[in-house]
């Protein structure tokens, strides 16, 4: 991968200027939240967006969650319930998460929601962070500042060890308070608990009214639906590794392979991943059978594969929603 050079910001009106200015453009910038240092991209931004799996190096594209700097913003981005509502007017800001069903017209990349119909948003405590986020006028989408399979940075220069050479800059706020990360929560169909964290289980229960339940047994498989095996489905068959369409497929191309859409006409991985979602969901609506060309399985490739593979695996007997 190509080393970049990463910038060290201040905690000051300069730092968080030019943290703004780069994210608009659609760097990457670690910040400090209340929790962790996050590692975020203008949440509008496609390629920004797929930016962020690149630099961490995910293997696969999970879902990241959404900073906002208000709950006006928030309501324009997910539908809250009014049992989601009283948990954000109580908790916000600070360490919970809540996924709710992402709006209609979220002007949002499909890539933070890893192409499903929610969204995770969360409205930090930080006031650096905040800052930041106002400055930029944008939401931001960030996982933890490290790189995937290590631990989350609570300190800048956490941050560095990871991610040097791979983002354009880290905002130094000194250490996170919590430094531990939010707890998410999904409201449809029950308080659900996604992944423990900075906020307990009892307060948020204290504030429902009603229990919260563990989304899973077993701890040591989580079921954020980026890993449920056949959750991103389209409506359409997909039929991997295809040179060419049969009559009756579309074709979502890659590189020299054109297709009626074309992930990246110059093999860009980046490109590919922020397209990915898009793509498929343009050409599902049109289509009952898409064949994909073959992805080169090395960087992003390997994220894209993995969630094509998903998206072709047999569907379950109840896949209906
Ligand atoms: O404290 C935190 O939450 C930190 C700071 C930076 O805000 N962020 C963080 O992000 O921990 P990350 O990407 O490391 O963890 C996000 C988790 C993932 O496990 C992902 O699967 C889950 O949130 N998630 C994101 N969007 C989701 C969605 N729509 N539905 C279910 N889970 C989601
Ligand atoms: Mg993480």
């Amino acid at each position: 991968m190509e080393t970049i050079p990463t910038e060290r910001l201040s905690a000051n009106g300069e730092g968080i200027a030019r943290a703004a200015l780069l994210l608009r453009s659609g760097a990457l910038v670690a910040l400090p939240t209340e929790t962790v240092y996050g590692l975020a991209a203008d949440a509008k931004n496609d390629r920004a967006v797929a930016r962020i799996f690149e630099a961490k190096g995910r293997p696969r594209f999970n879902p990241l969650i959404v900073h906002v700097a208000d709950l006006e913003t928030a309501q324009t981005l997910a539908r809250f319930d009014p049992m989601a509502l009283r948990l954000a007017e109580h908790f916000w800001p600070g360490p919970l998460t809540l996924v709710l069903p992402r709006q209609e017209a979220a002007p949002l990349s499909p890539l933070v929601s890893a192409g499903n119909p929610t969204v995770a948003l969360r409205l930090p405590a930080s006031a650096l962070a905040k800052q930041v986020i106002r400055a930029t006028g944008r939401p931001l989408a960030a996982p933890s500042a490290n790189p995937s399979g290590q631990i989350s940075p609570t300190e800048a220069a956490h941050v560095a060890q990871g991610l040097t050479g791979r983002i354009e800059a880290i905002l130094d706020g000194g250490p996170c308070p919590v430094g531990l990360e939010s707890t998410i929560l999904a409201t449809e169909s029950g308080l659900r608990l996604l992944r423990p964290g900075g906020l307990s289980t009892e307060e948020i229960e204290a504030v429902a009214g009603q229990p919260v339940t563990a989304q899973t047994a077993d701890p040591s498989r989580p079921e954020a639906p980026g890993q449920l095996a056949s959750h991103y489905a389209p409506q359409a068959r997909l039929r991997l590794a295809a040179p060419q369409a049969a009559p009756d497929e579309a074709l979502l191309g890659f590189g020299p392979i054109q297709g009626d859409l074309n992930l990246s006409t110059s093999g860009d991985l980046i490109e590919a991943a922020a397209n990915l979602f898009g793509h498929l969901h343009r050409l599902d609506r049109t289509h009952k059978k898409i064949a994909v060309a073959p992805i080169p399985d090395h960087g992003l490739g390997r994220a894209i594969n993995d969630r094509l593979e998903r998206a072709a695996a047999p569907r379950p007997p109840h896949s209906g929603t």
